[in-house]
C-alpha cells in the first residue's frame, strides 16, 4: 500500500508533527519524510522538575498550528486541502489534558480536509521508530521481543506480528526514564535528568572513578519479568541525604553507581526474557532511555548469548518522543486493518491506554 500521512504527536511534552509517504510492506517498508517538525517544551517545565500538565497543555495548543504551517510549507503542501491519505494521531498513554489537545486538533483537520484520523497508541510508535534508519528504511523480523523504557513505561513487550503484542512484563511502580529524572534531581542537575546522569556516569568511567558504594538491583531475582525502580530511587535519595554537600567526583559516583544498578536489571530481565521465547529474531530497544549509550553497549552484549538475534536500536533522534514514530506505527496498523480508514469510531484520550 502507498500511503501518505500527516502523524500528530502530544502526549507529554514534545509537540510534534510529520508528514511521511510509505511504500512497500510492513516486513519491507520505503518510508519517506516529507517534512518533520518538533517543539520540545522541556526547558519551560525545568522549574517544576517534571512536565506540569496545564503547562503541557497549553503551549500544545499554542505550537500544533505553528508547527503544521511549517511542516506543510516544508512539504510545499497547500494549508486548505494538503496531498494526504489520513491523519494519525496519538491517543495514549500520556497526560490526558495533552492527549486531548492533539486528538481535537486532528479532529478539526480531519474535517476540514475530509480525511480519517487514525489513532495511535504511543508505545506502539516506539517499537516502530526503529523502521527509520537515518534515511534509510528497514524491516523488522518477527516474533520479536522489545524493551521499552520512558519516563512513564518500563515493559517487555512480545511482537507476535505486525499490531500484535503481548506486555510480558512492566515496571510495578517507578518507569526507568523517571527514575533517572528523580535522582538527576537529586543531584541538582534539571529535568531531564537521564542524560545529565548518564553523562556524569560516562564521565566516571573515563577517569576511573569506582563508588564506594553500590545500590540495590530491585527484583532482579524475583524469577518474572516485572521491573521495579522505586526502592533503588529511594536507595539512592538516602545515600545522598547521608553523603551531604557533594563534589563533582561524588555525584559521578552516584550517577555511575545509579546507572550501573539499572544496566544489570535491564540486562538480566532482558536476557530471561529471550531465554522464555527462543524463536524470538529480533529484540528491539525504544523509547527515551533507548537514547542511553551504555544501555545500547549493554543489551548489545546479549548478541553474544543469542547468536542469531539481531538487537535493533532507534537512530538517535527517533528515540525520544516525535511524530515519525507515530506516522510510522499507523502505516503498521492500517496495513494490518484497511477497515480502520472507514471507521467513524469516536477517539478518546486514554492515559493508560495498553498495548493489546
Ligand atoms: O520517550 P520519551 O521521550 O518520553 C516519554 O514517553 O516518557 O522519554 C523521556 C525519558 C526521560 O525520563 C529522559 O530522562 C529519558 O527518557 N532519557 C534518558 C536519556 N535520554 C532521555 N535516560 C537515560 N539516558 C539518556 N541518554
Ligand atoms: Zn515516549
Amino acid at each position: 500500500m502507498d500511503m501518505r500521512i500527516l502523524s500528530i504527536e502530544t502526549s507529554c511534552d514534545e509537540t510534534a508533527i510529520a508528514l511521511l509517504q510509505i511504500e512497500g510492506t510492513s516486513n519491507s517498508p520505503q518510508i519517506k519524510t516529507i517534512a518533520n517538525g518538533l517543539y520540545s517544551q522541556a526547558k519551560l517545565h525545568e522549574e517544576f522538575g517534571g512536565v506540569f500538565p496545564t503547562l503541557a497543555k497549553r503551549e500544545h495548543q499554542k505550537n500544533l498550528p505553528i508547527l503544521l504551517d511549517k511542516v506543510l510549507k516544508d512539504a510545499g503542501e497547500p494549508e486548505d486541502k494538503p496531498n494526504i491519505d489520513f491523519i494519525a494521531v496519538t491517543t495514549g498513554p500520556g497526560l490526558e489534558p495533552a492527549l486531548w489537545t492533539g486528538i481535537t486538533f486532528a479532529k478539526e483537520l480531519g474535517e476540514r480536509w475530509e480525511k480519517r484520523v487514525v489513532p495511535v497508541n504511543h508505545m506502539e510508535g516506539h517499537i516502530w521508530s526503529v523502521l527509520l534508519q537515518g534515511e534509510e528504511s528497514r524491516g523488522v523480523s518477527l516474533p520479536g521481543i522489545a524493551l521499552l523504557v520512558s519516563g512513564g513505561h518500563t515493559e517487555l513487550v512480545s511482537i507476535k506480528g505486525f499490531g500484535e503484542y503481548e506486555i510480558l512484563g512492566q515496571t510495578v511502580d517507578d518507569a526507568v526514564g523517571e527514575a533517572y529524572d528523580k535522582v538527576a534531581r537529586m543531584l541538582d542537575l534539571p529535568y531531564p535528568g537521564g542524560p545529565k546522569i548518564s553523562k556524569l556516569a560516562n564521565e566516571a568511567r573515563i577517569e576511573n572513578i569506582v563508588p564506594e558504594f553500590s545500590f540495590p538491583r530491585p527484583m532482579k531475582q524475583s524469577g518474572d519479568l516485572r521491573f521495579s525502580f522505586s526502592g533503588l530511587k529511594t536507595a539512592v535519595l538516602y545515600k545522598v541525604k547521608s553523603l551531604g554537600e557533594m563534589d563533582e567526583e561524588t555525584k559521578k559516583q552516584v550517577a555511575l553507581a545509579f546507572e550501573e544498578a539499572v544496566m544489570d536489571v535491564l540486562y538480566t530481565k532482558s536476557k530471561m526474557a529471550l531465554e522464555r521465547y527462543p524463536d524470538t529474531k529480533s529484540f528491539i530497544v525504544a523509547g527515551g532511555v533507548a537514547a542511553n549509550q551504555k544501555l545500547r553497549e549493554t543489551i548489545e552484549s546479549l548478541k553474544k548469548e543469542f547468536s542469531d538475534l539481531e538487537v535493533i536500536f532507534p537512530t538517535q533522534s527517533l528515540s525520544t518522543d516525535n511524530a515519525i514514530m507515530i506516522g510510522l506505527a499507523a502505516f503498521i496498523e492500517v496495513t494490518k486493518n484497511p477497515s480502520l480508514l472507514e471507521s467513524t469510531q469516536e477517539l478518546v484520550a486514554s492515559g493508560n491506554l495498553k498495548l493489546s
